[in-house]
């Protein structure tokens, strides 16, 4: 009974889809496919909607495959009961993209011994035993983190190399550069990452200074709600680094509100991480100076790694997929036009 609920959870989920994008859903066959139970995340983001997508439309019009997605709705504890679900359900396989690191032990430990494979997608579980799942494919997002403060290295370094050069013969006092850290939900391996970056690179910049890190769960309306309480007093920022870009957005919209200026010549650089297509329009508009890019279109690849793991093919422990980032001079109409997300 349970597995025709499921049956026509996939099938309803799947014409809701479809219904987006104009594809046709293949019918899920109940002997011969391969059962993919999936747990996401939520969608908090535009990253997790472009992600879900491409999981969808990987397996769900594939008539080798029948997908099953849950959306945990940014919680842990929906995680584990979609879990469970697809324990009894029988899948073939589970695929979890993780809220949060920690409390895997359990759940993990109980699909181990139910006989199913599960691969760990997006973010990562902290679990000693990595007997427990058979991969993590991924961003890096330390490396994100790290080409983010690189950059921010880069530019305060031109910035007082060109003040040395002003006219009056003076020497530059040095000042502190005061980062606003909008951070996503605590716990995420997006998050934890990120913010190491940029308290191991402010922990070697004593000019640096985080002068808040305030709690943005990774969407624009509680980024926008905690940015706009912050700006009533506090209006002296040189640098947003925010750890997504829907949180950007809603802070853009409060920096509007307070009347302050960002972006190229503005009075607050952002940096942002995602690079989705509104974020990297944003960029070209000289309004955000730097999007670090997390990658959400990696559905394709789970494809393969589930393939070769049912060809009985080793599989890496850890895939990470490719990114890069992005500035104003990195960017083109015709780029942004073409990006899938
Ligand atoms: O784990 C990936 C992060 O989660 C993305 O940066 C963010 O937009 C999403 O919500």
């Amino acid at each position: 009974m349970r597995r025709f609920f499921s049956i026509l959870l996939s099938i309803s989920m799947i014409l809701g889809l479809a219904g987006c994008t104009g594809a046709k859903p293949t019918e899920p066959s109940e002997n011969n496919a391969f059962v993919i139970g999936f747990s996401q995340v939520g969608s908090e983001s535009d990253w997790r909607i472009a992600n879900t997508k491409s999981m969808t439309d990987t397996f769900a019009f594939d008539a080798d495959y029948e997908f099953i997605m849950e959306n945990a709705r940014q919680k842990q504890e929906n995680q584990f009961a979609s879990v469970r679900r697809f324990i009894l359900d029988g899948v073939d396989l589970i695929i979890i993209a993780p809220t949060v690191e920690e409390g895997w032990l359990t759940v993990l430990t109980e699909i181990h011994d139910a006989g199913i494979p599960v691969i760990i997608i997006d973010r990562s579980v902290a679990v000693w035993d990595d007997n427990l799942f058979l991969t993590n494919i991924g961003s890096d997002f330390l490396r994100q983190g790290n080409l983010a403060v690189e950059w921010l290295e880069k530019v305060t370094a031109q910035e007082a190399v060109s003040e040395e050069e002003e006219p009056d013969g003076s020497t530059p006092v040095s000042t502190t550069l005061k980062i606003l850290h909008l951070q996503g939900t605590i716990g995420a391996t997006a998050q934890i990452q990120r913010t190491k970056a940029l308290e191991d690179a402010v922990a070697t910049h004593e000019d640096w200074l985080i002068t808040s890190q305030l709690y943005g769960d990774f969407t624009e309306a509680k980024a926008y709600e905690v940015m706009t309480e912050y700006l009533k007093e506090n209006k002296d920022i040189d640098v947003l680094y925010s750890e997504n870009d829907n949180m950007t957005f809603g802070a853009m919209r409060a920096l509007d509100e307070a009347g302050i200026t960002y972006g190229e010549g503005g009075d607050v650089k952002i940096i942002t991480f995602d690079a989705t297509k509104e974020a990297l329009q944003y960029c070209l508009d000289g309004k955000i100076n730097l999007c670090v890019e997390c990658n959400p279109m990696f559905g394709p690849q789970v494809k393969d790694l589930v393939e070769k793991y049912r060809n009985g093919d080793t599989i890496p422990k850890h895939v990470y997929v490719d990114e890069s980032a992005y500035t104003s001079k990195d960017l083109t109409q015709e780029f942004i036009d073409a990006r899938a997300y």
